[in-house]
């Protein structure tokens, strides 16, 4: 099956609750390596988020505005599903540390046997970035710390009023 977004695609999945300067470490990295990058936001309605799904979106679209070839979707379920349904066969990951690394790999096995093919490349967070994740931003957000070193200048203010009107 031809790749619904071009032959040298990948997906980077995620949760972007909300999206930090990490995520866009990985996003501008496999920009540089792929010639399309698919950032898909997980949509669990299981799972009641800080950020609904269509901010979480939206955020991601502003923070990606000035990256050619990185497209913004939402996806319900299985992240193979989605392979599945696309064609993407390949899918990014970022890695912080060891423990990442260990729970990194097992979703890798559980997704390539769910989509026999599928190969997740692993990329080492930045240094400066290892100890950046959202739910440390909504944490400080919640105290009302700077946030500036942590995510992207463009939904700076979004968390801001989130976390003022809560
Ligand atoms: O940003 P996160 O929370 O680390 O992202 C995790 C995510 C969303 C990529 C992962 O939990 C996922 O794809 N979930 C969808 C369900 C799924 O496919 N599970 C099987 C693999 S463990």
């Amino acid at each position: 099956m031809d790749c619904k977004f071009g032959k040298h695609c990948c997906l980077y999945p995620g949760s972007f609750d909300p999206v930090t300067l990490g995520h866009m470490d990985v996003i501008r990295r496999a920009a540089s390596v792929f010639d399309t990058v698919v950032v898909g936001v997980l949509h669990n309605p299981d799972k009641q988020g800080c950020f609904s799904v269509e901010r979480r979106v939206d955020m991601l679209r502003r923070a990606c505005a000035d990256i050619p070839h990185v497209e913004i979707i939402s996806y319900p379920g299985l992240l193979a599903q989605l392979t599945k349904e696309t064609g993407i066969r390949v899918v990014v990951r970022g890695v912080r540390s060891a423990a990442d690394l260990d729970s990194e790999t097992t979703m890798a096995h559980i997704n390539g046997r769910l989509d026999p093919g599928l190969e997740t490349v692993f990329l080492p967070a930045a240094p400066g970035l290892t100890d950046v994740s959202a739910s440390m931003v909504r944490q400080l957000a919640q105290f009302g710390a700077d946030l500036s070193d942590y995510v992207p200048s463009q939904v700076l203010p979004d968390i801001l009023a989130a976390f003022t009107q809560s």
